[in-house]
């Protein structure tokens, strides 16, 4: 009587031990045995794994050192940008650049070119620019083509145009090169860069395309019309400023089998994992950190998803926590990095191993 009672008890126990091993041998997929995952990041992942950097940051023995073990990538945070280079009509500071692809060339490292127009880092002598349609676009054709010409055979890829479509819409931002050039700039500045280096690869980057919809369809809409008047561009640069769960993985998923479906080349171009908008935190809890690490190692996951031609790596934007952009823009501190303050790495570091090596 009394097995016959607990019979069906004893059924749910076991089926629910049976459930849930199905379940975590899902999640817990077997690295590749050939590969040891405690390796430095480049040595791991099947695809390159960059660092927004810049120079006074490599003048740092202890820094430099990390960079050369886990990075095969390089991002200039700030140096190549139009404000900072382009100080004047025909005129260019080229001494930040050229420092930073040196660096890299000495150290067989990629370089990623960022970015040719940024409404983020336009000249002020631009932004204030009077005259004519016509001469504006001969400045910006001769500005594109001058220093795309110059690292010609250096730079590998260019962010062209970065963020040009309004957040949370699929209009296109009022700035100063649509002011003067026109709806169809995008275009013609893929052109100008193609005509100056037929080998560089030329990505549209912009942030938040798996959070609004209608800024990825019309990203996606603008792929579909570079192909269809053979406009030249090779990839999508995904910034992948991220919270802990903002956007969501399915959120996240989805736009990348949308671009994955365009064939372009994919870039997790600005990766970092913020934790602190509201302000509540005083310091890194363990808690934190530990959920901070499974985002970067699904992330992995889902660069490793994407088709392996299609795979033009993940760049971390920023090597220690006190290098982020992120306390200033946001105004509350922040740990959204691998490494803290002191170059130790965080279980987001390791985790973000593990995720590189399934
Ligand atoms: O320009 C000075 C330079 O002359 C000086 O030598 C150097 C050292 O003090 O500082 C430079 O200042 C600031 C620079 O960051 C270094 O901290 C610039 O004024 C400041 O504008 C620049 O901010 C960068 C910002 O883009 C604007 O270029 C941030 O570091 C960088 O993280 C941020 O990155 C952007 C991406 O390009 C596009 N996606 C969003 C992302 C975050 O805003």
């Amino acid at each position: 009587m009394y097995i016959s009672k607990s019979l069906p008890l004893l059924f749910i126990v076991l089926l629910l031990f049976f459930v849930n091993c199905k379940k975590q041998a899902a999640q817990c997929i077997e690295p590749d045995p050939s590969i040891d995952c405690t390796s430095g990041l480049k040595e791991i992942a099947p695809y390159p794994i960059g660092l927004a950097t810049a120079t006074f940051y490599l003048q740092e023995p202890a820094y430099d050192s990390i960079l050369r073990q886990n990075f095969n990538s390089l991002t200039a945070e700030w140096q190549m940008k139009q404000n900072i280079i382009h100080i004047a009509e025909g005129s260019y500071n080229w001494q930040p650049m050229d420092d930073l692809v040196d660096y890299a060339q000495q150290n067989n490292i990629r370089i990623h070119g960022h970015a040719l127009l940024w409404h983020g880092a336009t000249p002020k002598w631009i932004e204030d620019y009077e005259g004519t349609s016509e001469e504006f676009e001969a400045i910006i054709k001769d500005y594109i083509q001058t220093v795309v010409g110059r690292y010609k055979g250096k730079i590998t890829s260019w962010d062209v145009v970065n963020e040009a479509f309004k957040d949370n819409s699929g209009n296109l931002r009022a700035t100063v090169f649509k002011k003067w050039m026109g709806d169809d700039y995008i275009a013609r500045c893929f052109q100008y860069a193609r005509e100056a280096d037929p080998d560089v690869l030329l990505f549209y980057n912009d942030f938040n395309l798996p959070s609004s919809s209608s800024k990825c369809q019309a990203v996606l809409d603008m792929v579909e019309d570079f192909k269809a008047r053979n406009i030249p561009i090779d990839g999508i640069g995904l910034q992948m400023h991220l919270q802990l769960q903002w956007p969501s993985d399915q959120q996240i998923q989805k736009t990348v089998e949308q671009i994955v479906e365009t064939g372009l080349k994919i870039h997790f171009s600005e990766l970092d994992v913020r934790l602190n908008d509201a302000g509540r935190l005083d310091s890194l809890t363990t808690e934190q950190a530990e959920k901070q690490a499974a985002r970067y190692c699904q992330i992995a996951r889902f660069h490793n998803q994407i088709p392996t031609e299609q795979q033009y790596g993940i760049s971390i934007w920023g090597l220690r926590d006190s290098d982020s952009w992120i306390p200033q823009f946001f105004g509350n501190e922040d740990w959204p990095l691998l490494f803290d303050q002191n170059l130790k790495t965080k279980p987001a570091y390791e985790a973000f191993q593990k995720g590189l090596c399934e």
